[in-house]
């Protein structure tokens, strides 16, 4: 593996139960392939099982020996969450990486609901998943990490939130939202549950298929093009899911937050900060959301 030197300074994960959302690819791939090569069991939640079982099959030829357990989950689709979590609860889980998520996606497409795409996969789907397993995850103390993004934007909360959610437009604006949305909501659950472990990650930029997967807005072209440079000024997806890793870490405490070292966040080997607040205390109305 690349960065062996650095990998090898982290401790083993044997009998560790991980769930990652959105692994059959990307940075929920190569944290799959960090935590598969530190002896974790790998819980696999993807939205399509071709995926998921085409990137166990290459997992498996990498190492062979790996236990990992494959589950569905649609995050826009409240029946698909439904099934997941009752699955959930017949395994116990050391951690939970929120990781699945989208950034510009066509205009067309919109959750069952009619929610914003973004919003809906970005911020309602996590949020559902966790307010449903919350006694689950304090009962398995289970840690939860959240994916977040250096492209996060401040924006007031529920009011922005409950105008956007059938906002048709999607944009570079309404991702930044979402990942601001989701990063206090991560504040507020940790201030409200002191028995929960809560870190946020914001992994870099970083080529991985987030411009190239089906849902993208962008065309074939600008995509690999863009691939190209994100990878360039960020971080590869390897050393992203360094980032990730990071947090994984047992001296990991509730609110750090694992971002790379470099200018602005974007490229770097993981650093821990803190996670910013930004005064929100309580998420008046997303109980009607979710
Ligand atoms: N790449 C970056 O520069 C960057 C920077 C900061 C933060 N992030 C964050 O990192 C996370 C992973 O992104 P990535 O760059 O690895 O993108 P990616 O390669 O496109 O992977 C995204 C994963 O999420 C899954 N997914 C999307 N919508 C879903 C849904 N409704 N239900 C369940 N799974 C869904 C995708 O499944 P399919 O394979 O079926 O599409 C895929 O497995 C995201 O939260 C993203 O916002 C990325």
């Amino acid at each position: 593996m690349r960065y062996q030197k650095y990998i090898d300074k982290f401790p083993s994960l044997e009998g560790k139960n991980i769930l990652i959302t959105g692994s059959n690819t990307g940075l929920g791939f190569e944290f799959a392939r960090l935590i598969l090569s530190k002896n974790a069991h790998l819980f696999m939640a993807v939205r399509n099982l071709d995926k998921g079982n085409k990137a166990i099959k290459k997992l498996k030829e990498e190492f062979k020996d790996a236990e990992i357990t494959l589950l569905k989950l649609d995050q826009v689709d409240k029946e698909s969450i439904n099934e997941f979590i009752n699955k959930v609860k017949d395994v116990h889980l050391d951690y939970f990486v929120f990781n699945a998520g989208v950034y510009i996606p066509r205009n067309d497409i919109k959750s069952k609901e009619g929610y914003n795409y973004t919003l809906a996969t970005n911020f309602i789907g996590p949020v559902r998943i966790v307010e449903d397993l919350l006694d689950y995850f304090k009962e398995h103390h289970t840690s939860l990490i959240f994916v977040n993004s250096c492209a996060r934007s401040k924006v007031k909360l529920m009011h922005e939130i409950n105008k956007r959610i059938y906002y048709k437009k999607e944009n570079h604006k309404i991702y930044s939202e979402s990942k601001h949305y989701l990063m206090d909501y991560s504040v507020v659950l940790a201030k409200e549950n002191k028995d929960l472990r809560i870190i946020n990650v914001a992994p870099g930029i970083s080529g991985t298929n987030i411009l190239k997967n089906n849902d993208s807005k962008f065309g074939n072209f600008f995509a690999k093009i863009g691939t190209k440079v994100m990878n360039i000024i960020g971080n590869n997806p390897e050393k992203a899911g360094l980032i990730i890793l990071d947090a994984t870490l047992e001296n990991r405490a509730s609110l750090d937050y694992i971002v790379p070292r470099g200018l602005f966040h974007t490229g770097g080997y993981p650093k821990k900060i803190k996670t910013p607040f930004s005064g929100v205390t309580h998420f008046e109305g997303l109980e009607e959301l979710i």
